[in-house]
């Protein structure tokens, strides 16, 4: 675990609670690409990139312009999108089997064991998405962390994603926790990490492919901490 120096591992942080991003933080988008793979040979790469891209960007873009749809939506819009771009003939069969593969991404190998260790720990530990209640209930139940997370909140709740401040702020209501700063939020995505951390959350980042570094365009609002593995996140509650 690295600290950018504005906080310490022996800083008395005292958090009350952890609150994890899902997709690309505690569920592999590449298992969604060796699906995509098997149906569209050849394919899945580029169908999985641009799946991703393209989800991002239809939130953002909504997010801003005031019009919100749901993740739902916006993800078959991605694969809608990606499948043509990859010459595949769009049919409503073929953007579905790919939908329901989104639905059952698996989990990062660590995210088992660490999620019980911080439950051993005490440690309340949430989920915050994008994703719609519907979207990760199936995924958690699909996974068996059902037990693991007490609470997986939706964006939906606040019809805002992230990174817009009031997505962080329907997490933190939901919770019922009132200083922002108690709250460690774990992200690996770097847009979620700023947002995250311009909201007034402490903020981990999640560097699994070890990115040398955070990106310059919103520098400030780095992270408190990096983590190269999940497991280090229980440092901070130990
Ligand atoms: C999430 C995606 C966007 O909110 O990472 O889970």
């Amino acid at each position: 675990m690295q600290t950018n120096g504005s906080s310490s591992k022996g800083e008395d942080l005292n958090f009350e609670a952890i609150i994890f991003d899902a997709y690309g933080t505690l569920f592999d988008l590449d298992s969604f690409q060796s699906e995509a793979e098997r149906i569209h040979r050849g394919k899945g790469k580029e169908i999985s990139q641009v799946v991703r891209q393209k989800q991002v960007e239809f939130t953002m873009t909504r997010d801003i312009i005031g019009k919100y749809v749901n993740f739902e939506v916006l993800t078959r819009n991605a694969i809608e999108f990606a499948i043509k771009k990859a010459g595949v003939r769009r049919t409503d069969t073929a953007v579905e089997k790919l939908y329901s593969k989104f639905l059952s991404l698996k989990p990062f190998k660590d995210v088992v064991p660490v999620l019980s260790d911080l439950d051993e720990l005490g440690v309340r530990v949430a989920i915050l998405s994008n994703g719609t209640q519907a979207m990760l209930d199936k995924l958690i139940e699909r996974t068996g962390l059902a037990l693991l997370s007490e609470d997986v909140i939706s964006v939906d709740g606040a019809k805002a994603y992230k990174p817009n401040a009031k997505a962080y702020r329907h997490g933190l209501d939901e919770l019922g926790i009132f200083e922002k700063e108690r709250i460690l939020y774990v992200s690996a995505n770097p847009w979620d990490v700023a947002g995250a951390r311009a909201f007034g959350f402490k903020v981990g980042w999640i560097n699994r492919t070890k990115q040398p570094l955070f990106d310059e365009g919103y520098y400030e609002f780095r992270p408190e901490f990096e983590f190269s593995r999940l497991d280090q996140v229980k440092e901070l509650f130990e």
